[in-house]
């Protein structure tokens, strides 16, 4: 094989965007779309690709050897576990499911599967200052990290928005809000960088903006194995909002704000200048380092659609294996289980703690009922 055949399952907002990144790359072509939405498919009937309004009429169509799956969350593992029982590579929007159970599913599947590419569209991976934040945490450059602050009020979304699609921002349809939808982004890069917490405890506010059913303002504490603490404060109501990443570690304080990273480097760990200063209010001498590195990957999308292609035709190790997806919905998962229990959670997470939870929010969704 030296060009991988591809089919989108979902040609929405994102789908039509993954047709066009598939057309521009060369590792890949896009040889079949299936969508359920009549209007959808006819959007994309100039795409030269075989049209399909039944998945399962795709998988069995020998058309394609990988698939992307970019339809609501719920069907995510459902679809991406018949097409690896067709022998499919798939490559799975984010969140790669809506609760932990259902991404165990997926990660049990990647280990049966194991000759097969299983990626997720964690394509924040891709912007260079987080990879520079990643390399600058696993070179020891920042040495230990005591404190974690993100704040990314800046996913502003109108209630048009919610509007848009009868699925979104309910328990039924969509199964979350800013948590499931917006920040499983940051949500992967919080466990990339600095792994999963021992706790979470987390106030949640659920249509404080929004005529919605589910969560549009999060603010969770997280506490590590090794000491650090964390804040992850999100909200989909504020305007301008803010997308601000603080850490602070030993050797001094890292900041990602407006696409820029800044570090003020601590000529001695703070700790140790703690320790041993024989002054009582002065701080360790200090230079300002700002990093030349892009805020800002246009292509970030279309990155993790050739990286997939080339872990199919050459085995080049994935950007983002779906696998480690299961671990940012741990993190969303545990901030609305601490809400909806009033108290702090542990993970690992108990997962059919978290689906009882999930069926009674569902049992009483709106879905069907509104717009
Ligand atoms: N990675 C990113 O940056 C990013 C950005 C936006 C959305 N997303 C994700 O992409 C996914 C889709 O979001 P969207 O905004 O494109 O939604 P959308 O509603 O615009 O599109 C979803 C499409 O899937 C179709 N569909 C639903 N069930 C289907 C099925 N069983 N088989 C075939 N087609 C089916 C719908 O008819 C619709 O056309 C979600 O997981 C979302 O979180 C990712």
């Amino acid at each position: 094989m030296s060009v991988v055949r591809i089919g989108i399952i979902g040609v929405g907002v994102m789908g039509s965007a993954h047709v066009r990144s598939v057309s521009q790359l060369k590792n890949c072509k896009l040889t079949a779309l299936c969508d359920i939405d009549p209007q959808a498919l006819e959007r994309q009937k100039e795409s030269g690709a075989e049209l399909f309004s039944d998945s399962e009429a795709l998988f069995d169509s020998g058309k394609v050897d990988a698939v992307i799956i970019s339809t609501p969350h719920y069907s995510h593992v459902p679809l991406a576990l018949r097409a690896m029982e067709r022998g499919l590579h798939v490559l799975v929007e984010k969140p790669v499911a809506v609760q932990k159970s259902e991404a165990a599913r997926l990660v049990a599947a990647a280990k049966a599967h194991s000759e097969l590419k299983l990626s997720a569209m964690f394509c924040l991976r891709r912007i260079p200052t987080n990879i520079k934040i990643k390399q600058l945490i696993d070179s020891g450059e920042l040495g230990a990290i005591r404190r974690i602050n993100w704040i990314i009020t800046d996913w502003f979304r109108t209630q048009t928005y919610y509007n848009s699609g009868t699925w979104r921002a309910t328990w039924a349809g969509e199964g979350g809000g800013v948590l499931l939808n917006q920040c499983p982004h940051q949500l992967d890069l919080m466990q990339w960088f600095f792994g999963m917490p021992a706790t979470v405890t987390a106030k949640v506010f659920f249509g404080k903006y929004h005529d919605i059913e589910v969560e549009d303002e999060v603010s969770a504490i997280l506490e590590y194995p090794d000491g650090k603490t964390g804040m992850f404060v999100t909200s989909t109501g504020e305007a301008p909002g803010t997308n601000r990443l603080e850490i602070a570690a030993e050797r001094g304080r890292l900041v990602l704000e407006n696409g820029k990273l800044s570090f003020l480097r601590n000529e001695i760990p703070m700790s140790e200048f703690c320790r041993t200063s024989k002054t009582t209010m002065s701080f360790p001498d200090r230079w300002h380092i700002d990093i030349p590195v892009n805020g800002a990957n246009p292509t970030m999308h279309r990155d993790i659609i050739e990286n997939f292609a080339e872990a199919i035709l050459h085995d080049t190790p994935l950007y983002a294996p779906a696998a480690e997806g299961i671990n940012s919905l741990e993190l969303g998962n545990a901030m609305l289980l601490s809400q909806l229990k009033g108290s702090s959670v542990s993970l690992p997470l108990k997962a059919e703690e978290f689906d009882a939870e999930l069926e009674k929010l569902i049992a009483n969704s709106r879905k069907g009922k509104q717009k």
